[in-house]
């Protein structure tokens, strides 16, 4: 019995959370291994919809057991406004279900403020379009050496020399964008007033992830935002500040590479960005606003609309590749019923020659034209199929076609927001 890990093939927002909790019937731990509260995972459970940024997607289900692992970074503050809300959705959360690792990076608030100013003092052509939660600044500061993670709310005696060795970083870099200055109490203040409420939560996830793999338990990891994100693989610079490929699954949960498994990529039928740069199939017409109308392609936690474009098997092949995705989950087949043609791009062309994948450099990057395929589109509807019999011919075609051009085979299908209009394929627990 595989684990499995969940990551998204595109720029984000291709259904994870959806998938996640699909998948996460029938598994035991659910774990969120990257990123932090710039992600935004929509559930919906017959007439309730749950929002979730920080927390793991199989919280909602009763029984099974949440980690947040040590390669998130976390904003406590937000974290316990998550669990309030969630709770007025009938929803509990305690330590009996979720575990946070103690080795896990804060976001504080000085974080939040250096992401939202060097936003708002970025020009628009450089403008990353983060979320402004303060993602970036908390991951300089971890690979910076001078974080304050989790276990240091648990040694106040300590904290003072932390928030210093923080501070005589952030002091200068303050001062020279005009930004107010930040005193140690401020900050002493923000994390002891949270401690209480976050400590309960406060495990050593590695050793617990590590027990219930050796007992059998079946671990699904949940990524947040998608391949071309990547700090590493992505549309460098504009990517969030961490590693969203499968492989980060294991050392931001503590865990060896072999306690992976099946790697299932999640991807929209077309393809969505939000923020700034590279969108090679971006469609700036009629036809892009269509389809974010029909497919409500706005973001989850900043309400920003979401660019829009055709499916880009180039990039996706791409992430295939670099997440070493064994399957594919397809969401938002329903958007595109009712199209006459859809067009599917399959190669690049970059000054005059033809290339197959996503060049490195930012300038060609933003040269790379696209260079489609059309495909017929299909009468009658795909949206709430719950069978591949219940597919019309074409659109069985089209998912058959997308198989052939990204070399992964289609796992899943999903063709409507809710849990169950969902169509199983290969059950990715079940892969040996
Ligand atoms: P995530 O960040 O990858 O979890 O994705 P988001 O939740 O941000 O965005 C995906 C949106 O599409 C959510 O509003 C989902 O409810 C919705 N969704 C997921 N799968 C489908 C699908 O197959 N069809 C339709 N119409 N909506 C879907
Ligand atoms: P989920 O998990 C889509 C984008 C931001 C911005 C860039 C950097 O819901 O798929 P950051 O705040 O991370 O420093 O912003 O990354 N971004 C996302 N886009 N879905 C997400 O998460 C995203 N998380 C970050 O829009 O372009
Ligand atoms: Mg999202």
């Amino acid at each position: 019995m595989a684990n499995v890990v969940v990551v998204g093939a595109q720029w984000g927002d291709e259904g994870k959370g959806k998938i996640v909790d699909w998948l996460s019937l029938e598994a035991d731990v659910v774990v969120r291994f990257q990123g932090g509260h710039n992600a935004g995972h929509t559930l919906v459970i017959g007439n309730q919809t749950y929002k979730l940024a920080l927390l793991p997607s199989g919280i909602v289900r009763p029984g099974k057991l949440s980690v947040i692992g040590n390669g998130v970074v976390l904003d406590p503050h937000h974290l316990v406004d998550e669990i309030a809300k969630l709770a007025g959705q009938g929803i509990e959360v305690s330590p009996a279900n979720l575990k946070i690792a103690e080795n896990v990076t804060l976001i504080l608030s000085l974080h939040r403020e250096l992401d939202a100013h060097r936003e708002q003092a970025s020009t628009d052509a450089v403008k990353i379009g983060t979320t402004k939660r303060g993602i970036g600044p908390a991951y300089e500061d971890k690979v910076g050496r001078r974080a304050i993670r989790l276990m240091d709310l648990a040694e106040l005696d300590t904290l003072d020399e932390k928030i210093a060795r923080l501070l005589a970083h952030h002091e200068p870099l303050r001062r020279g964008l005009g930004l107010e200055p930040v005193t140690a109490q401020t900050i002493r203040d923000e994390l002891t007033c949270v401690a209480p409420k976050v400590l309960p939560f406060m495990d050593t996830t590695w050793d617990l992830l590590e027990t219930a793999r050796r007992d059998g338990k079946r671990i699904l990891f949940e990524g947040a935002q998608g391949a071309l994100l990547d700090v590493d693989h992505g549309t460098y610079p504009f990517v969030t500040s961490s590693n969203t490929v499968a492989a980060n699954a294991a050392t931001g949960s503590g865990l060896g590479p072999k306690a992976i498994g099946y790697v299932l990529g999640i991807a929209k039928a077309y393809t969505t960005r939000v923020g700034g740069g590279p969108f090679p199939t971006e469609l700036t017409d009629k036809t892009g606003e269509l389809i974010g109308d029909r497919g409500h392609e706005f973001g989850t936690n900043t309400g920003r609309r979401r660019r829009c474009g055709w499916f880009d098997a180039v990039l996706v092949r791409q992430a295939v590749k670099t997440s070493g995705i064994d399957g594919i989950a397809l969401t938002k087949l329903d958007i595109l019923d009712g199209f006459e043609e859809i067009k599917v791009c399959v190669n690049y062309k970059l000054d005059g020659a033809f290339i197959d994948h996503l060049p490195a450099s930012q300038a060609a990057q933003a040269r790379i034209e696209p260079v489609y395929e059309t495909i017929e589109g299909w009468e009658g509807t795909t949206a709430g199929a719950r069978s591949w019999a219940d597919l019309p011919a074409q659109a069985i075609k089209y998912v058959r076609r997308i198989e052939e051009l990204i070399e992964a085979p289609v796992a899943l299908l999903s063709t409507s927001p809710e849990r169950l209009d969902t169509i199983l394929v290969h059950n990715p627990f079940q892969d040996r």
